[in-house]
C-alpha cells in the first residue's frame, strides 16, 4: 500500500532540518512543567502554563532560528489571551507544529532502575486528531539509564520496539516521527561507557525501525550526545564529546535520515551550544545529515528564570529566549563562539 503522505512527510522532515534552524522542545508534561515552576515559586496552574507558552510562541523573530516547536497535549489546545490558537500563531510565524505523543517512561517490569515508554494504545486515533488540528510532526522519548549492570538488552529492545511502532503509526497518519532514544547523562560512568550504550541503543533502534517498515527519509533522530556521566570524576572536553558523538552516529545512523537534532539532557546552556558548534565547525565534511538542536532546558531555562510569572518581564524574557535560539542557530552552522555569550541581551 502506498502512503498518501509520502511527499508531505519527506518535505516536512527536510523543512524541520532547514539550514540555520533547530527545533524548540516545549512539550514538558504538566508534571515536568509544574516541577520547573515550583522551583521558581510559580503557581502550578493551567493559566500559568498557558501564559508561559504564549510568551515562547509569540517571541519576536523566534522563527528566524526555529523551524518547528514540539507541544504537549494541553498546549496544542490552547490559545493566546486574545484568543488566537497556538497552532495558528505558529503557522503564521512559519514554525511547524509538533506534538509529544508518548505517555511517559514507566517502570520496566522485572528490571529495577529501568524504564519503558508507553503510549501505543489509541495512538492511531490521537495521531489523526493532531494531524487534523495542524500538527505535522511528533515526538516519542525513550529513556535508557546507565548504571551497574544496566541497561539490560531487554530494556533497549523494548524501548526500540516502542519507538519503531510509534514511528510507523506516525508515518501512516502523516506526522514525521522524531525518534528520541535518550541515554541519560546521570551517573558516574565514563564517556567510553556512554559511547558503548549509545551505540548499542542506536543499532537496536534502527534495526527495529527497519523491521517495522519505517521510512528513514521521512523521520528525524533526536539523540543524546556521547558524554561523560554528570558525576564522573573525569569530564571529557568539548572536542572529545563532539568527535565521539559523531563517530557513534556515523556508525549507526543511515545517511537517508534527513537530520539529527540533539536534546540537551541536562548539559549547561553554554556546553550544549559549544558541542553542537564543534560538530558543525570541525566535522561537517563527514556528516551525511544535517546536525542541529532540539533543546528544551538549554534554550528555555534562562527565559523562564527571568520571567518567573511576572507580566512586566515578558518582553525581556522573550529577548533572552530568542538570544539562546540565535546562539544555537549559529552553533548549528559552526558560527558560534564563547565571545557571543558576552553580548548584552537586554539593552
Ligand atoms: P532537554 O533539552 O531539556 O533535554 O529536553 C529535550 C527534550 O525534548 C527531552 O525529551
Amino acid at each position: 500500500m502506498t502512503n498518501q503522505y509520502v511527499s508531505e512527510l519527506t518535505n516536512t522532515a527536510k523543512m524541520m532540518m532547514s539550514e540555520g534552524k533547530g527545533i524548540l522542545a516545549m512539550d514538558e508534561s504538566n508534571g515536568t512543567c509544574n516541577r520547573r515552576f515550583e522551583k521558581l515559586g510559580i503557581a502550578t496552574t493551567e493559566e500559568n502554563r498557558r501564559a508561559y507558552r504564549e510568551l515562547i510562541l509569540t517571541a519576536p523573530n523566534l522563527s528566524d532560528y526555529i523551524s518547528g516547536a514540539i507541544l504537549y497535549d494541553e498546549t496544542i489546545r490552547q490559545s493566546t489571551k486574545d484568543g488566537v490558537s497556538f497552532i495558528k500563531v505558529m503557522q503564521e510565524a512559519g514554525m511547524i507544529p509538533g506534538i509529544k505523543v508518548d505517555t511517559g517512561a514507566k517502570d520496566y517490569a522485572g528490571h529495577p532502575g529501568e524504564k519503558v515508554t508507553e503510549g501505543l494504545d489509541g495512538l492511531r486515533d490521537r495521531i489523526a486528531e493532531y494531524y487534523k488540528m495542524g500538527a505535522r510532526f511528533a515526538k516519542w522519548r525513550a529513556v535508557i539509564t546507565i548504571g551497574n549492570l544496566i541497561p539490560s538488552d531487554g530494556c533497549i529492545e523494548a524501548n526500540a520496539h516502542g519507538l519503531a511502532r510509534y514511528a510507523a503509526l506516525c508515518q501512516e497518519g502523516g506526522l514525521v516521527p522524531i525518534v528520541e532514544p535518550e541515554v541519560l547523562i546521570n551517573g558516574d560512568h565514563s564517556i567510553e561507557r556512554c559511547y558503548e550504550v549509545t551505540q548499542s541503543t542506536l543499532h537496536e533502534v534502527f534495526r527495529q525501525l527497519y523491521v517495522q517498515g519505517v521510512a528513514y527519509d521521512q523521520m528525524n533522530l533526536k539523540p543524546s550526545m556521547v558524554i561523560s556521566g554528570d558525576n564522573c570524576s573525569s569530564q571529557a572536553d568539548v572536542e572529545q564529546v563532539a568527535t565521539e558523538t559523531i563517530r557513534c552516529l556515523l556508525n549507526t545512523v543511515p545517511p537517508a535520515v534527513p537530520g539529527i537534532a540533539f536534546l540537551s539532557g541536562g548539559q549547561s546552556k553554554e556546553r550544549s551550544s559549544a558541542h553542537l558548534n564543534y560538530m558543525n565547525a570541525n566535522l561537517r565534511s563527514k556528516l551525511p545529515w544535517r546536525v542541529t538542536f532540539s533543546y528544551a532546558r538549554a534554550i528555555q531555562q534562562p527565559a523562564l528564570d527571568h520571567w518567573s510569572c511576572k507580566a512586566e518581564k515578558v518582553a525581556e524574557a522573550q529577548k533572552i529566549l530568542v538570544q539562546r535560539a540565535k546562539l544555537n542557530s549559529a552553533a548549528s552552522v559552526g558560527n558560534y563562539s564563547e565571545e557571543m555569550e558576552k553580548q548584552p541581551v537586554l539593552v
